[in-house]
């Protein structure tokens, strides 16, 4: 059997990382056949268009895709792709892992391992914006929350710690203040979580939050928030553990998902053999678990991690005087891998 999945190389360093990650699946002992269709800068070029109809329709059709990052040029009117994308498949779901790796420098000692589940598409990102007056002194953004888009937020994250065994979810809000919005999302939360007995759940405000996951982070398992709080906490969450360099994620919607890393496509390494593919590996590593291919998954997890430790066979942003190539840290999670299997 084999699964038909989309591929986007994207832009800049795009290509590399996904070309890596694709041989590097070729070892995993899951057979997937490829569909490449291009968007962004590289679409633009080609097309004159940054999101193809033809990249809508893979997607549409394989219900699965592995993003390169892409390029949003600034000040080009030229929409994000990626939010375009999120809500043309309606990806609610944005999971970001945050997990200590051996041989990444980071602030803590012992081993972190979170998940931030951020709702993806409601509130202030939803683009109601204006200005109130034509001289522009003041602005309003309105940010709609509503019971179905926190309930289907909420209870992806309930499902998800209860199939992966994970203890705990904590919902973060800022419901003292906003009273109806934040108290909407924690009336939901509250309600769901009765229905998951086996997973404990708690709640914090969003300020205490941010300080409680610096000073002991060991604290949480499962964090489940509205857009702009997990955006901001997803983000922290990778700075607890070195940072954007080994951060997965994944836009999900029901029976759509999309996997990328968190960086961009990084033009000034570009076309060099110098990124760090290992992001977008742990994005593939997500996306095996997602199809059902556990035990792929974690053995790709294990080798990426291996190598890593190692230190032997990394790329420059983790060891600047010692470096390899992305094709050679490639080849050195491949090793690991036939071993494993
Ligand atoms: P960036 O993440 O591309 O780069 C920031 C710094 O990190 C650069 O010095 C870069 O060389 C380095 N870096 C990033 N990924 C790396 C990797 N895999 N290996 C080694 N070094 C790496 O962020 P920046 O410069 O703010 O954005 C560049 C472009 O990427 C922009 O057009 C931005 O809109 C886009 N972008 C796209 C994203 C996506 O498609 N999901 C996410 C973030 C930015
Ligand atoms: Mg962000």
């Amino acid at each position: 059997m084999s699964y038909r999945i989309t591929l986007i190389p994207g832009d800049g360093i795009g290509p590399e990382i996904t070309k890596a990650t694709a041989k590097v699946l070729e070892h995993s002992g899951v057979k997937i056949d490829w569909e490449v269709v291009e968007a962004g800068v590289a679409a633009l070029e080609k097309y004159h268009d940054p999101l193809p109809q033809e990249v809508i329709d893979s997607i549409d059709k394989n219900r699965i895709a592995l993003k390169g990052p892409l390029t949003t040029p600034v000040g080009k009117g030229f929409r994000s792709i990626n939010v375009a994308l999120r809500k043309e498949f309606e990806l609610y779901v944005n999971q970001r892992p945050a997990k200590t790796y051996k041989g990444i420098k980071s602030l803590y000692f012992d081993n972190i391992d979170l998940i931030i589940f951020r709702e993806n598409l409601e509130e202030f990102y939803s683009g109601i914006e204006h200005y109130i007056d034509s001289s522009r002194s003041a602005a309003e953004t309105i940010g709609i929350i509503t019971k179905r888009g926190s309930e289907r937020i909420i209870r992806y994250a309930f499902n998800y710690a209860k199939k992966h065994g994970r203890k705990k979810i904590t919902l973060v809000h800022k419901a003292n203040i906003l009273k109806f919005t934040g108290g909407l999302f924690l009336d939901v939360g509250e309600e769901v979580a009765k229905e998951f007995p086996e997973v404990q759940f708690d709640h914090k405000i969003v300020d205490n939050m941010a300080m409680q996951m610096v000073m002991n982070p060991y604290q949480f398992d499962c964090i489940v928030t509205t857009n702009l709080f997990g955006d901001i906490l997803s983000d922290l969450a990778s700075g607890l553990v070195g940072g954007l360099g080994m951060a997965p994620g994944a836009n999900i919607g029901d029976g759509v998902a999309m996997f990328e890393a968190v960086h961009g496509s990084a033009p000034d390494i570009a076309g060099q053999n110098l990124a760090n593919p290992a992001a977008i590996m742990l994005a593939s590593v997500m996306m095996l678990e997602y199809i059902g291919e556990v035990k792929a998954a974690m053995n790709l997890e294990k080798a990426i991690a291996k190598v890593i430790a190692e230190g032997k066979n990394v790329t420059k942003d983790i060891n600047q005087q010692n470096y390899v190539s992305t094709d050679q840290f490639a080849d050195a999670v491949i090793n690991e891998l036939d071993n494993l299997n």
